[in-house]
């Protein structure tokens, strides 16, 4: 097994979305939640997926763990069209991808206990014999750091958030899965729990050789975790790169970025004393400025989709789509800020 190899590609994926205009009125319109995605997950690394709510993320989520399909495009797991799965096929590929949810509270079952909602994929799928199931889910239970006796048999409603994740990372874990796509894993948790957990991410990610696709609007949290990251915009990959260059750890040095990636880097709340003591966090960037929108503009663009919130914007960025450029080493942006050079891709691949 090579870190390089590629466990799960997704090749010009489009999803769109047909919604009620309003509440009362018969017409529909469509929302483009992906455009055109391309991304190679490799085996073995956590792969983080960063945006601002609404961008597409856990579309494409779902669109990976085959809980619906594509409106364009293909996703190949392990060389294997999603598409085209069925029966065993699909029982299989529902046993090597596992989902880590963001909220603890409705993601367990309340009515019930931990043994039942761990063992049911060990079941399913056959993992261990009947006899062996107690002790597999103490085991799972043990790898999750949660280690007092009995816990098994007791209620979701028992165990703090924290706990709770633990309990969902278990359960994704059961059936020894090769890629865990986890939605916001954090998100619902308070900061010092948010720690921990991540600590538990990287620490069973790295024991077990798994591959993870770690989805979250938070950049600092993506920066620790991840060995790549994926900046995500209105549906569409912009800028993926090597932890190294995402650039927090590295902010003001000269790193370049897809604007919408510095802008969101520099919206990052930058802790100071006087924030501090004022209680607020302050940001290198006014958030209001110079970036109001109204939604609607954004879907119809020929160009880039960040091209009306973009402060470097020119009239070739209204009329095209920018090509990604390599701009080092698995590096890629796409933004007609940098020029292609004998490096360009030539397609959205990356
Ligand atoms: N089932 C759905 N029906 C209609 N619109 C949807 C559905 N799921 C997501 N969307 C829309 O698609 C866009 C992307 O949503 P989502 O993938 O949830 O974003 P994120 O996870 O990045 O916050 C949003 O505009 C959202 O309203
Ligand atoms: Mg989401």
């Amino acid at each position: 097994m090579h870190k390089d190899e590629i466990i799960c590609t997704i090749q010009g994926v489009s999803k769109l979305y047909r919604v009620k205009k309003g509440f009362f009125s018969a017409k529909t319109m469509e929302i483009q939640a992906l455009d055109n995605v391309s991304l190679k997950v490799r085996r073995q690394e956590i792969l983080g997926l960063v945006g601002e709510s609404g961008c597409g993320k856990s579309t494409l989520a779902r669109l990976i763990l085959g809980l619906e399909k594509p409106s364009a495009g293909k996703i190949n797991f392990e060389g294997i069209d999603l598409s085209a799965l069925k029966g065993d096929h699909l029982k299989r590929f529902r046993k090597k991808v596992q989902m880590v949810f963001q909220d603890p509270f409705s993601s367990l079952n309340p009515k019930k206990t931990i043994f039942q909602i761990i063992s049911q994929p060990l079941r399913i799928h056959g993992i261990c014999p009947r006899s062996e199931l107690r002790r597999e889910v103490r085991r799972l239970l043990e790898m999750a750091g949660l280690h007092n006796p009995g816990i098994e048999n007791r209620y979701p409603h028992e165990f703090s958030g924290g706990q709770r994740q633990r309990i969902g990372i278990a359960r994704a874990l059961a059936t020894r899965p090769d890629l865990v796509v986890m939605d916001e894993p954090t998100s619902a948790l308070d900061v010092s729990i948010q720690a921990q957990i991540i600590n538990l991410i990287l620490d069973l990610q790295e024991s077990r050789n798994i591959t993870c696709l770690f989805i979250s609007h938070d950049l600092p949290i993506v920066e620790f975790v991840s060995h790549r990251v994926a900046v995500m915009y209105k549906g569409a990959i912009v800028e993926i790169m090597p932890k190294e260059r995402f650039g927090l750890v590295q902010k003001g040095l000269d790193t370049p970025h897809h604007p919408y990636t510095d802008f969101l880097m520099k919206s990052v709340p930058v802790p100071t004393p006087e924030a501090s003591m004022c209680g607020t966090g302050q940001t290198d960037h006014d958030l209001e400025e110079p970036f109001e929108v109204k939604s609607s503009r954004w879907d119809n663009l020929s160009g880039c989709k960040f091209y009306p919130r973009c402060p470097h914007a020119t009239q070739k960025c209204k009329d095209e789509k920018p090509l990604p450029v390599e701009i080092s080493q698995g590096h890629t942006i796409f933004c007609h800020l940098f020029t292609p050079s004998d490096k360009e891709l030539g397609t959205n691949e990356v």
